[in-house]
This record gives C-alpha cells, structure tokens and sequence, in this order.
C-alpha cells in the first residue's frame, strides 16, 4: 500500500439562486465517486463544498420575491441540502459563501493582496441604467464579443471564445434590466492586477496535472496577455463590503472560491484540525477542484494568483468535466428534459443515475449525454441483469442447504487471482477520473463471474446429494467474485454496496479487504439489492417537466406534480394554484423584436410593489403593438426569469389560444373587468 496522502476536494459552489439540475449532479457525483475511492483507498480526504450566495441575480431575485436576500439563501440551502443528500453525495462539509468564515478569510486575502501591491484602484466607466437606478452588472448586460465578434454574449465574458473583459468594452450593449441601452458612469473600482502573476502561473501550469486541454487554454490565455480584474462593485451588491472602500462589494467571483477554504475552515474549527498547514505554501497535502469548463478561467487564473499573492498554497490541479446534454441536446423546458434534481429523484431512484454519469464520464472536457432510453437499459442490464444477478443465483442455494456459510476453500482460487491481478488497473482508471474505463473493467469481470456460473450450472449439481460440495464450492466461489466486484463499485453504488455488504455479513470492505477471500464464514439473509427501471417512470419524468406550450413563448417553471383525473387531465392542488403570483399588469410599452417573427417585447407595470417588467411574449402573430399599449392584462409575476436571445424575460403574459398548427393560430390575451389596477393580486 502506498503511503496515506491528505487530499481536500471541492466541486463548483452552485448558485443559491435556483434549484439543483442534473448538470450540477454531473459534477456532484462526478466528485463524490473520486472521493469516495480514496477514502476507499485508505487516504485521508475531505471533500468541502457551499453555496455560493452573493451577487446581483440573488438580490433582484430575493427583491422579487419581497424577501431578503439572507432568507432566500436560507432556503435554498434547505433545498440544495435535500437534494444532495438524496445523490448520497458525501461531503464533509457543506456550507455557504455568506459566513463569517468567509468574510474572515475574503478580508485576510484582500489585504493581503493589497499589501502586495496587487491591487489598484481607478475610475471606470460603467455601464449605468438609468431606468433602473443601477449599475449594471455584467450579466445584465448583453451585447457583442469585443474578442471573436459572437453576438449575444454576456458583458463578464464570452460563451464562444472564452474570453473575460469588461462590460464597456461590449459592442452594442443593452440593459436586459429595462431593455434600455445603457449609459456610462465613472465610479472608482479596484481591480486585481493579474499580469504580476505571469510568471508564476506559467510555472504553476507545468508543475502539475493539469488536463492537455486545459494546458493548452492557458497558453492561449497567456498569448493574448493577462489582463487585470475588477474585483469591486458598487451598492446595490449582496456580498461583503470593502473594508476600506465603504459603499463597496467584492465581486461574487473573488469570494466564490475562497468559499471552498471558508467551508474547510468551518470544519476544521467544528474538529479542532489545523487549517493553516493545509494552506500554507508547500503544503505536502493535496487540493483538487472538480469544476465545469465553463468557468475555467476564474479557477486556473485568477483564483491560483489570488492564492499565491495572499500567502497561500496553490491547487495541485483543477479537474474540468464537460456539459450535461439529455437525449442529444441542451437540457429543454419546452422538451420536458431541463430536469431538476428534485423532480430526478420524485421520479426515480439516484443511484442508478450515479451508475449512468460514471459509465459516461472519462478524464476530458468532453460533453456527456443522458439519453433516457440508453439510462433504462444499461442500468437495468449491467446493475440487475449482470451485477445483482450473481447473488441471486447462488444465495438460495447458500441459504437453503448450507445454512448460509460459506465452504472453507475456493474451488478456483485462480479464477479469484484474476479478479485481484485487474485492481490496479481499474484504481489507476478511478484515478484518473476514467470511470466509464474502469466501469468497463468492472463489468468484464461481472460477465466472467456469470460465466463461472453458467457453466457450473449449480441448479443441475443441486439435484444430486452427492455434489453438494460442489455447489457449495461454486456459490463460494460465486459470492466471492461477487465481493471484489462490490468493493469496486462502492464508489459508484454506495447504497447498494451497503446493503451488499450487509449481506456478506456486515463489514465495510476497503480496498485490500479482498486480498482475502470470505472463506468458512456466514452471510445474512439475502434481499433483493436493485430492482429494473420502469421506463413508465421516464415519461412521467419528462411529463412533470414539460412546460404548458401557452401562447407566451416564457416556460413555466413551477413544477406541477403529475397526477391525472379519469379525463386524463392533469390535477393541481389548491397549494400548487397558491404558488402562482398572479397580477394585474398595465402594458405601458410594446415592440417588434429583430430577427423574430414570433415575439413582442412587452414593458409591463405591475405596481409599485413589483415595479416595471420586461416580458417577451409570443403574440406578434395577433397583435401589431400600438393595439397593446396602456391596456390591462394578467401576468405571471413569479415566474424565473428567462435569459432569452434577445433579453431576459421576466414573467408570462396569459393569453388564451387555439392550438391549430396550420399558421391560423388565433391568440387572445386576458384582460380583467374595469376598476381592476395594475399590481392587484388574483386569488
Ligand atoms: N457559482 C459558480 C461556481 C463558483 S465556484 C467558486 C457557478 N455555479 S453554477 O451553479 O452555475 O454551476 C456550478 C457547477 O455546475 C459548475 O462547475 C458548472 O460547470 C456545472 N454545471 C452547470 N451546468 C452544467 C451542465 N449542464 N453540465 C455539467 N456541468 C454543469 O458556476
Ligand atoms: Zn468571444
């Protein structure tokens, strides 16, 4: 065995500002199985993990809601808590950006940095919405890559090329606040000189185990000159203020990742463990970050250099996954496959999910795809038709005959060397992060086991007295094949390797457990350990996320759970209709949209508790804009805001429609009685 390593892991902090997707689950499980193997491994590993809190989305959305920020997070917590408990996902800490860890640790580093000479400060020109009275933060802006020249990119960086830069330097840039083009207003900033890292990054990309990918993003980073980061934003912010620039907030990005120590803090004070040796440069113990490739930059730029010029060790490397596709596309509300983790696991079990992902994930930055027909039948092929299968033929046999102890030799103890001699290769594979290769080896060895059986054919032994120590020989053999199998997948199937282990006779292998077969010992009554898939289950899955194709062109996201009367219609509850927050709106503003031929865009007021909406309907069909303005209609106030191609919408315009496919499509919004006023509420 070699030495014990000390090894921290994180994955990405997710949003506190919606709920869990299976995308989040890909890289929650992705992180767990590799956890888990080392703990297997006998290596001392924690894995940390929070949300991530701050920021303008979380403000406006927790506005919207008339709640504080601090109770939306609060809820959220709950919510994403649940669902990763549910994945078994097994931190040992999971905690949140808005702690005093975290402003600890935020204000250690920032003034550290500035001590350094790393900070600047200087006055900027920034987007500023005067519609809105705000400064304007870079997602709410949108407009053309200054880089590669993309459309409809965000104003903080570019989901075509990569790149970062700042808000001003956008071609074209409209406030998706209140569709108005912004103006410029200077207001002093401070900003992060990342260029005197140059050096020490170059260093630090080839002194790890960094993915060839990854490597080669850097350089081209590196070629096209580090730029400095703006680290400030001004009030309105949630976040932690500056200490010494009142009135402003650290960008979420700069507390995000000091998340990931503020998370281990919190639980090396609950333990008493030392912190600082896991942190301080040269540290012997290893840290990982398991992050999507989306936000490659802030983990292999600026967050290495924001460590090192705090006094703090490096990562040893940051492991980036691809994008989560189901059923070969970008998840889709109005396809029933932007699945929530929530709705994954009212639906199904999460294991067999955990078992899909890992036999779809390698050590790339590849994309992986769920494609729901291929989920049903492999797990129901490799988990029950091959894995479970092994102890179901041979512990009747067991229990029946030999009062369920196992015989005092293997029949083949080189068929049992076989299994032993494919260990190092399968861990170098979990090491590696190639969990669909080791998971291929897995299943190898799962079909030469069955074969083991085939051939022995124990039913056909039992019906003569004098083999029956054959048979007991071969279901020995068989259990035993069965338990290398098991410690193997305890990564990947954790619930089934406990009940599995239950039944071998209640003791939690580690690695080198199977060195040494169970010999002479007794197992446990046995129980079914998986159970098929119901494909039923599917649909009812993609049917509870499918959004009402209403005459607006905003999904729904309230998710309506599917029960169905005898005319087939779906129920809600009275609690369900409670969830709705529906409004009487004015329209005070209607327009084409460029480049559709489906949508208007909307400015609705709601009231003064709600204020001004911009809402993306799709009624251009019915209704030339000047016909809309100043009328009354009903919206959907507390639907999520939707980031469309051309702007976020922010709400449902309810709109009554024929469903004829043939272009004749007559669509009627709703209006209320008069007296009705804008803002009043539908109960
Ligand atoms: N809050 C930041 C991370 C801060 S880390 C200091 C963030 N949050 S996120 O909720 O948008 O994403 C969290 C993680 O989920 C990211 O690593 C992201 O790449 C990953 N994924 C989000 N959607 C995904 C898919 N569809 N597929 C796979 N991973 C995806 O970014
Ligand atoms: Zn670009």
């Amino acid at each position: 065995m070699t030495a014990k390593r000390r090894i921290l892991v994180t994955s990405a902090l997710p949003y506190a500002n919606g709920p869990l997707h299976l995308g989040h689950m890909v890289e929650t499980i992705q992180t767990d199985i590799w956890v888990r193997f080392q703990k297997l491994r006998g290596h001392e590993c924690m894995y940390v993990c929070a949300d991530d809190t701050h920021g303008t989305p979380i403000m406006l959305r927790a506005q919207s809601e008339g709640i504080t920020p601090e109770q939306l997070i609060a809820r959220v917590a709950l919510e994403h808590k649940a669902d990763l408990d549910a994945f078994n996902i097994g931190f040992d800490n999971y905690h949140s950006t808005h702690s005093e860890e975290n402003r600890e640790l935020t204000y250690r580093a920032y003034e550290a940095l500035e001590r350094g000479g790393h900070i600047e400060r200087r006055m900027v020109r920034q987007a500023y919405d005067e519609k809105a009275e705000m400064f304007l933060p870079d997602r709410f802006v949108k407009g053309t890559c200054p880089r590669c020249n993309a459309a409809n990119q965000y104003g903080d960086s570019c989901e075509n090329c990569g790149a970062t830069y700042s808000t001003n330097e956008l071609i074209d840039p409209v406030s998706v606040v209140s569709g108005s083009t912004p103006v410029e207003r200077e207001s002093e900033h401070l900003f992060f000189k990342l260029a005197n890292f140059e050096t020490m990054l170059r260093e630090w990309t080839h002194s790890g185990t960094l993915q060839q990918a990854v490597t080669n993003k850097l350089e081209e980073w590196f070629s096209t000159g580090l730029k400095d980061w703006d680290i400030s934003r001004d009030a309105p912010y949630f976040g932690f203020e500056i200490p010494d620039a009142p009135g402003k907030y650290f960008y979420v990005w700069l507390d995000a990742p000091i998340g990931y120590m503020a998370s281990f803090l919190n639980l090396c004070r609950e333990h008493g463990w030392g912190f600082e040796a896991w942190w301080k440069p040269g540290s012997p113990t290893e840290l990982y970050h398991f992050i999507g490739k989306d936000i490659l930059y802030f983990h292999s730029l600026f967050w290495p250099a924001v460590l090192h010029g705090a006094g703090f060790r490096t990562p040893n490397a940051v492991f980036v996954h691809g994008f989560l596709t189901i059923n070969g596309e970008k998840m889709s509300k109005s396809r029933g496959t932007f699945i929530t983790a929530s709705s994954w696991r009212e639906h199904l079990p999460t294991e067999p999910l955990r078992y899909f992902f890992a036999s779809r994930l390698g050590s790339g930055l590849d994309d992986l795809d769920l494609g729901l027909h291929d989920f049903v039948t492999k797990v129901n092929s490799d988990i029950v038709g091959k894995l479970v299968n092994i102890a179901s033929r041979c512990s009747g046999f067991l229990a029946r005959n030999f009062d369920n102890r196992l015989a005092i030799k293997l029949p083949e103890p080189d068929l049992y060397e076989e299994f032993l001699h494919k260990l190092p290769s399968i861990a170098e594979s979990y090491e590696q992060r190639d969990y669909a290769g080791a998971l291929r080896e897995i299943m190898a060895l799962a079909d030469r086991a069955n074969l083991y059986i085939d051939q022995q054919k124990p039913w056909l032994l039992a019906k003569n007295p004098e083999r029956a120590n054959e048979v007991h020989g071969v279901c020995t053999q068989a259990i035993n094949l069965f338990r290398i199998l098991i410690m193997l997948l305890k990564p990947v199937l954790p619930e089934l390797a406990g009940k599995a282990e239950v039944f071998l006779g209640g003791h939690e292998l580690a690695w080198e457990d199977v060195q040494r077969p169970l010999l002479g010992s007794k197992v446990n009554h046995y129980e079914a350990l998986a159970t098929r898939i119901d494909p039923a289950a599917i649909s009812a899955l993609i049917a509870a996320n499918q959004q009402p194709q209403i005459a607006s062109t905003q999904p729904a996201t309230v998710n309506t759970s599917a029960t169905t009367n005898a005319i087939g219609m779906s129920e809600a509850t009275i609690d369900d209709f409670a969830k709705l927050d529906l409004r009487i709106a004015k329209i005070i503003n209607a327009e084409h949209v460029e480049g559709t031929d489906k949508l208007l865009k909307l400015t609705v007021d709601i009231g003064p508790e709600l204020g001004t909406r911009t809402i993306f309907a799709g009624i251009r069909a019915a209704y030339e804009p000047h016909q809309l303005i100043d009328r009354l209609t009903l919206v959907f106030a507390n639907l999520t805001p939707r980031k469309m191609r051309f702007g976020l919408s922010e709400g449902m315009v309810l709109a009554a429609g024929s469903d004829a496919t043939d272009g004749d499509k007559k669509i009627f919004i709703l209006s209320p009685d008069s007296g009705a006023i804008a803002g009043m509420k539908v109960k």
